[in-house]
């Protein structure tokens, strides 16, 4: 894969990113950059004005982020830039790849774990590296999902033997390249095997939950043809029982009717 022609982040995230690690930018200054973005500005008023958030009336963009919080905004902006990148044909992909980010988000505030947000984004980034590959590799990509379905194999490993690395690989690589924090890069690299993850365990053993269960819940498709087991070590992690995960089941199935009607009003712009 040729690293140089990698899609680059919008301009726009990378200062929210450079931003939002400094304490002291204003809400006023996020904003000034989230305006120069029309596409994104139009998403994030839509997503202020919508029930979920109460029957404001909100008309600036400064307001929307005060009402959301920085760290939705960055994820709404992350989300839909990288909803660019996927384009419509990856329509599957988007959607398991939203719905493993909506659970994922579930999960965490059901444990009440802190920094849900950007276990949110995790969820919706875990798969970034499939992305690169049909984008990179779009041969290699029909090979490997005529493997998956002779050989009824993961596609992870379909993915090893084509291209000698997996989507993991190409994910941990990719927000190596775009500067992406630990918190996210490690669920990305380690989602697939937590046991891998030594900073963010609790975070990359939520993503792996969640991209386990959407797996299961059939929402979207990521391309394997069966549900891969929950590991052990994220079970434990997690402190998961019987009793909590079948309540997670419901909430998360309640919570995808939304989700497909979101993704349907993304996909319309
Ligand atoms: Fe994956
Ligand atoms: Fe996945």
């Amino acid at each position: 894969m040729d690293t140089k022609t990698l899609p680059t982040l919008p301009g726009v995230i990378q200062k929210l990113n450079t931003l939002s690690d400094n304490e002291k930018s204003s809400v006023q200054e996020m904003s000034r950059i989230v305006s120069s973005d029309q596409v994104l500005s139009a998403r994030i008023l839509r997503l202020a004005n919508s029930p979920s958030y109460g029957f404001y009336r909100v008309s600036t963009i400064s307001n929307a982020m005060i009402l959301l919080g920085v760290n939705v905004v960055k994820s709404l902006a992350l989300s839909s830039s990288i909803f660019a990148i996927m384009e419509k044909e990856s329509v599957d992909l988007w959607e398991h790849s939203l719905g493993v980010g909506v659970a994922s988000n579930l999960i965490a505030r059901k444990l009440k774990l802190p920094e849900c947000e950007e276990i949110a984004t995790a969820g919706l980034l875990h798969d970034i590296g499939k992305v690169i590959i049909s984008l990179k590799c779009s041969e290699a990509e029909k090979d490997i999902h005529k493997l998956v379905r002779e050989r009824n194999i993961y596609a992870l490993e379909a993915e090893q033997e084509v291209i000698n690395t997996d989507h993991t690989e190409v994910g941990e690589w990719l927000s190596k390249s775009w500067f992406l924090p630990d918190k996210l890069s490690e669920p990305i690299a380690c989602h697939h095997d937590v046991a891998k993850s030594k900073n963010h365990r609790i975070k990359t053993a939520v993503v792996h939950v969640a991209d386990v269960l959407i797996k299961a819940s059939g929402f979207g498709n990521s391309g394997d043809s069966f549900v891969p087991p929950l590991q052990n070590i994220a079970w434990d992690t997690l402190k998961l029982d019987e009793q909590l995960l079948a309540e997670l089941v419901d909430e998360i199935e309640d919570k995808l009717v939304e989700v497909k009607n979101f993704s349907l009003e993304m996909m319309s712009d």
